[in-house]
């Protein structure tokens, strides 16, 4: 018994099954893991959403979610938003209103941002800011941020994510015990 515990979950479309530690964060599953490095951390303590991602269609903190809470769900990371060479209308959006300086917080914006439009495709300026009051910008470019979202929010599909879940039945699975890097 190496007090491993079994995980199967898909991310983005694709079914993993893995070994890890009961303590692993989803964050760090994301991350160190399945390599998916486009999730952050920028706090590790429920405070920055640079790590959110979405479970089940959710936008959840992953920093704030054991792996093992993550077993049977659908994830989606902001790898999993464009379709091939099409980026996803949110990310779009950000790239035509420059609603990034450094770029760090931009992944979990963009995924509270999609999951805001979800709920309310045609938000005010005040609660897109309410929205995402949860995402802190230490580069404080808001403003950029908040008329990237108001713009994301004319196009029909800004609140869509690609794989949203359940996992499909039959899909491709990797196979790996955790720390032992990423799986094919
Ligand atoms: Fe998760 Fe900051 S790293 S909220
Ligand atoms: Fe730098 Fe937001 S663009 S932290």
């Amino acid at each position: 018994m190496n007090g491993r515990v079994p995980v199967r979950l898909s991310v983005n479309g694709r079914v993993h099954e893995l070994e890890v530690e009961p303590r692993l964060l989803l964050v760090h599953l994301l991350r160190d893991e399945l390599g998916l490095t486009g999730t952050h951390v920028g706090c590790d303590t429920t405070s920055c959403g640079a790590c959110t991602v979405h479970l089940d269609g959710e936008a959840v903190k992953s920093c704030t979610v054991l792996a093992v809470q993550a077993d049977g769900t659908h994830v989606t990371t902001v790898e999993g938003l464009a379709q091939g060479d099409e980026l996803h209308p949110m990310q779009e959006a950000f790239w035509e209103d420059h609603g990034l300086q450094c770029g760090y917080c931009t992944p979990g914006m963009i995924m509270t941002a999609v999951d805001l439009l979800k709920r309310n495709p045609n938000p005010t300026e005040e609660e897109i800011r309410h929205g995402l009051e949860g995402n802190l910008c230490r580069c404080t470019g808001y403003h950029n941020i908040v008329r990237a979202v108001a713009d994301a929010a004319k196009h029909p599909h800004a609140g869509q994510i690609p794989h949203p879940g359940p996992t499909p039945e039959g899909a491709a699975v990797g196979r790996m015990v955790a720390g032992e890097g990423v799986g094919a």
